[in-house]
């Protein structure tokens, strides 16, 4: 009764932003993202009889109550799925600089949906993995798969239609991303309060709604044709529209700081000296750089001299789900 798996994060692209369900994670757009190679968790979870309650070691720790608490919610879903009654023991290993800012619900959800639906013994297809890693984490639903993955909305109210699939796979296409780490204070307003008050709040809403279909067409031919150009623009221009509709909520909001609007002006300088890079910025102050491999370490040697730059972590394509023996 006891399984290990590995998932990755991933940046989307085309952002997924605003729930239609709060409940069963169903969003308002389709959404695309790249799985990423640097940044992973592993977890092992183990079903027992004999356990009074769930207990989960975060990076060799026991968890706090409140993420105790998460996990094991998210637990009585699988549970519910499975048909079982039995606790868990779950034991997670983060790479993702969490504390720096760095999402880690992704691969954290992606990784738990897999390890213990396994441990149950349930063969699942990535389908249905990626149904319930949404039901943790909405993004988790993309990390199921490696490369370009698309997130589905679906219609129907039950989420049976709501799930990614895979767009291109990792070795297809050696894009890089930057991920910039910059002053990393606690996140405001976390994405699901971000998202809740936009919805209901931003008159800039319906515009966001309005231009994602045809970005996401736009992107798709972009990836279908390696089209780097076309890609970084419109995943940029997208990253953008997300943000707006921020500014527009009420109360207003937003998650960059000084040092995120630098590092857009810096990619802009790179772009006027005939660099191909582009940005992209989720619900957190650090900006991840798309380019090429032949660019990297020209990208990296100029965010070098910006003072409030931390730390660059170069990322790949990654994979998606894998099943491993143990916990490293
Ligand atoms: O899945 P969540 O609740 O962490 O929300 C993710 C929201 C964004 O990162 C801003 C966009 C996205 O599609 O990943």
């Amino acid at each position: 009764m006891k399984a290990v798996a590995k998932a990755h994060t991933n940046i989307a692209l085309i952002k997924y932003w605003g729930k239609r369900n709060d409940e069963l994670i169903l969003p308002m757009n389709n959404s695309l993202s790249l799985t990423l190679d640097h940044f992973y968790t592993t977890t092992e979870v183990q079903f027992d009889e004999a356990l009074q309650t769930d207990t989960f070691i975060f990076n060799g720790e026991t968890a706090s109550d409140s993420e105790s608490a998460k996990i094991s919610s998210y637990l009585d879903r699988i549970r519910q799925f499975a048909g079982v009654q039995m606790y868990a023991a779950v034991r997670s290993v983060n790479h993702v600089p969490t504390s720096a800012g760095f999402a880690s619900s992704a691969s954290g959800f992606a990784a738990l949906a897999a390890a213990s639906t396994k441990a149950l013994g349930l063969d699942l297809d990535r389908k249905t993995l990626s149904i319930l890693a949404r039901q943790g984490s909405g993004s988790a639903c993309r990390s199921v798969f490696g490369g370009f993955a698309e997130w589905e909305k679906g219609s129907r109210t039950d989420g049976s239609d709501s799930y990614a699939v895979p767009i291109m796979s990792k070795t297809e296409w050696d894009v890089r991303v930057l991920s910039v780490l910059l002053e990393s204070n606690e996140k405001p307003i976390s994405s699901r309060k971000g998202m809740k008050r936009t919805v209901e709040t931003s008159p800039f809403y319906s515009g966001w709604l309005e231009a994602v279909d045809h970005e996401l067409k736009e992107i798709k031919t972009a990836i279908r044709t390696k089209d780097f150009e076309r890609l970084g623009k419109v995943a940029e221009a997208n990253a953008l529209k997300m943000h707006a509709t921020m500014l527009g909520s009420h109360p207003p909001f937003t998650y960059w700081q000084s040092s995120t609007m630098a590092v857009m002006e810096e990619v802009q300088h790179l772009r006027d000296k005939g660099i191909q890079a582009y940005y992209t910025i989720d619900a957190g102050p650090n900006v991840k750089i798309l380019c090429l491999p032949e660019d990297e370490q020209k990208i990296r040697d100029e965010l070098e001299n910006l003072e409030m730059v931390k730390g660059i972590y170069g990322c790949r394509p990654g994979p998606g789900i894998e099943y491993k023996e143990k916990l490293p």
